[in-house]
């Protein structure tokens, strides 16, 4: 789905049409499609393992063909590249649980898109209740999310934990840590740290399998709890929150951010990393379009600007934040208590 080189009504087009290739990713991944697709299979076989009509498959193989999800040779069909690198279940590269998470998020607000610009947040949501930003979803909801969470920061985390200075860091926690990828990576790079992940109990089971996975029981601990209510624990030399603050309105991530001020030894530092927006509220593209994403699935969130946060992270009695560019579109935010 090239866009038009000229930026002519074919742009247009694309734009439009972009819900169809989502869509039949979706489908893909939905099906185990390319569990089966890692030898080569005609449409006809597909099909019987399928059990659906062979119309629809043959046609459905020819699409993913034509996304560069398969590759085709005669009559048969296999994973590309892309889609055996990435999209095989069972594989320990597998990334399905995030693109089954997008997929909920539709019927979780995207579908209400209209109503939700017009009303300034989702119909169903209670802007008052500022408590409810993240209600208890079911539970192959929260494991699609929390894996989801991990497909993403699996790269991310172990270049994060290069690039962050924590040597002298004893007790690290881990705030809305989800999956603890990012306290597993410190814990990796910092043999003298201890680490605590905090969340909510349902995505705290998935944390504690990837805890255990990695062999690091002994070094990072978790922590069941709504850090909008509970106590976060106390005496931490280093405070995490990735990708938290966007989900929550503007009094919701002051006091996130004073709650953790409150939580650090003297001297320990605070280091949030979101997707920022420059002060023209558009770049990076993928921060603006993250915005409209938090617009659309919670009641509150949106995509803060990094003068917003650092003036946060200052008035709740940090230091001057430094800035460091993560990833393509995520960034950190890192200060010490004054
Ligand atoms: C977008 S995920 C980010 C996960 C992880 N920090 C990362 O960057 O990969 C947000 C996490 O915050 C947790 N969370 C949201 N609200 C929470 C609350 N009130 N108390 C505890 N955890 C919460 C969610 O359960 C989820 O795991």
């Amino acid at each position: 789905m090239a866009m038009d080189p000229e930026g002519g009504f074919g742009q247009i087009m694309s734009m439009a049409r972009g819900f169809q290739v989502a869509k039949m990713l979706m489908v893909a991944v939905d099906l185990g499609l390319f569990d089966f697709l890692a030898e080569p299979k005609s449409a006809v076989e597909t099909a019987a393992w399928l059990k659906a009509d062979a119309r629809g498959a043959g046609i459905f193989l020819n699409g993913l063909a034509a996304l560069g999800l398969v590759d085709k040779s005669g009559d048969y069909f296999k994973n590309s590249e892309l889609a055996s690198r990435y999209l095989v279940q069972g594989s320990e590269n597998y990334r399905g649980a995030i693109i089954k998470h997008i997929e909920h998020t539709w019927e979780r607000g995207w579908k209400d898109l209209k109503e939700t610009v017009l009303l300034g947040h989702p119909p169903q949501a209670d802007p008052e209740k500022w408590l409810d930003a993240r209600p208890e979803r079911d539970e192959a909801e929260v494991r699609a999310f929390t894996w989801g969470m991990h497909a993403i920061a699996r790269d991310l985390a172990p270049q994060v934990a290069a690039r962050l200075d924590l040597s002298g860091v004893r007790r690290l926690l881990d705030l809305g840590g989800g999956p603890a990828t990012y306290a597993i990576n410190f814990a990796q790079a910092n043999p003298g740290l201890q680490a605590t992940v905090f969340d909510l109990p349902m995505p705290l089971e998935i944390a504690r399998e990837n805890i255990g996975k990695n062999g690091l029981t002994d070094r990072v601990g978790a922590l069941a709890g709504n850090f909008l209510q509970d106590d976060i624990g106390t005496g931490y030399d280093f405070i995490w929150i990735s990708q938290i603050l966007h989900s929550h309105d503007e009094g919701q991530c002051r006091f996130i951010i004073a709650k953790a001020v409150a939580a650090l030894a003297p001297g320990g530092a605070l280091a949030i990393q979101d997707f920022y927006l420059n002060a023209d509220g558009v770049s990076p593209a993928g921060a603006a379009m993250f915005g409209v994403h938090m617009l659309a699935v919670t009641p509150r969130g949106r995509a803060y600007t990094h003068d917003e946060v650092a003036a946060w992270m200052q008035a709740a009695g940090l230091a001057t934040p430094e800035f460091i560019q993560s990833g393509m579109d995520a960034s950190i935010l890192v200060a010490k208590k004054r």
